[in-house]
């Protein structure tokens, strides 16, 4: 059952590069090609938003952060908690996108049920096959992750991203939006199994890494605009599968109060794969140096800092695509720290994998 893997997570991990080509597949040729989209015109609507829960709503950040980029019109991404009592506009001129790998979470189940009443047009993307969520909305959308038996996501993100990222291209096409390097964006979003794969083979430098936490209760994840979003996944897993406590600050925040925890010893992982922003926090990354700090920096090709001890880089990819590969890495890392300290990494305490109540 984990094809002679010792945990779940970890088959799960290695089996990406096989369901994102899954994922993808049909769906890209030179252009996208989704025609349950066809008809959809963002123009038409007053209220787009992204609801999603965890995980899927960090997946959901990065489509809203994709939308930002490419089309001029706001797109609001909403954990499906908040969206709920919440009092956001949803009519007949509202389109909401639900984002689940179990199609069966309680609040994001709710959110749907209450744009179905508003009049809302409904998209979901699942993961499981004749979900609740999948059977209820308008048009519905799947990742093809398999089953996803560890607790924390990792395939059904990954996957997500993939999907979404191809999604936004086309929704973006069909509102008219002219797309930047759109050519560039396709080709690389077809390579990213083979990234993940080159990705997955650097499981030694992160079990390595894994180590600086044995003696730490704290962690800290910091990155600007799409490492951001990264950051914060890293965080979530790290967290919920070795209780190590972590979070996740934008890292032009780290100053107006969260550099008050940094201290001799305590360990920051950092993502600088965004050219523009990059030196900008790598001024950041030194900051916590001169106090102390252990980093640990994932960055693109082409950023540098010699005050780093302890650097990986990740391929060479269209940006707004390398949140995937980080990604690869930050969940080696959780894994490799959960195992260190001893933790039951598939069945975290108090999780389940499935969150059917409210
Ligand atoms: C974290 C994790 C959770 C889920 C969340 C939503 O690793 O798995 O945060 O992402 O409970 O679940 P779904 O996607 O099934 O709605």
């Amino acid at each position: 059952q984990k094809n002679g893997y010792d945990t779940f997570m970890q088959k799960e991990m290695h089996e990406q590069p096989y369901v994102i080509r899954e994922t993808l597949r049909g769906r890209i040729e030179d252009s996208i090609v989704m025609p349950e989209l066809d008809g959809i015109d963002l123009r038409d609507y007053d209220h787009v938003y992204l609801i999603a829960c965890g995980t899927a709503y960090h997946a959901s950040l990065y489509a809203q952060y994709l939308g930002r980029e490419w089309m001029d019109m706001p797109i609001t991404c909403v954990p499906a908690s908040e969206f709920r009592y919440g009092n956001y506009p949803v009519n007949a001129k509202t389109l909401a996108i639900f984002v689940s790998q179990s199609g069966e979470t309680a609040d994001t189940l709710a959110a749907l049920k209450m744009c179905l009443r508003k009049g809302a047009t409904t998209l979901a993307i699942s993961n499981v096959l004749d979900s609740s969520l999948a059977r209820l909305a308008d048009i519905t959308m799947y990742t093809c992750a398999g089953p996803e038996i560890a607790v924390a996501s990792t395939k059904a993100y990954t996957t997500q991203l993939v999907l979404l990222a191809a999604m936004m291209v086309k929704l973006a096409q069909n509102a008219g939006a002219q797309v930047r390097d759109v050519e560039t964006f396709i080709h690389d979003l077809k390579e990213i199994p083979n990234v993940v794969e080159a990705m997955l083979e650097q499981e030694n430098v992160m079990e390595r890494y894994a180590r600086l936490l044995q003696d730490q209760r704290d962690a800290y994840f910091i990155g600007r605009q799409l490492d951001y979003v990264s950051v914060l996944e890293g965080a979530l897993k790290l967290k919920e599968i070795s209780y190590v406590h972590a979070d996740a600050y934008y890292a032009g925040e780290l100053k107006h109060g969260p550099i008050a925890l940094i201290d001799e010893g305590t360990v920051v992982i950092a993502l600088a794969t965004q050219k523009e922003v990059a030196p900008k926090t790598i001024s950041n990354i030194e900051e916590t140096i001169a106090r102390g700090a252990k980093v640990i920096l994932i960055k693109a090709p082409g950023i540098h800092s010699d005050k780093i001890e302890r650097q990986i880089e990740i391929p060479a990819i269209h940006p707004y695509l390398a949140g995937i590969p980080a990604t690869i890495l930050l969940q080696l890392f959780a894994f490799y720290t959960a195992k260190e300290k001893g933790c039951n990494v598939d069945q975290p305490r108090n999780l389940a994998k499935s969150v059917t109540v409210e």
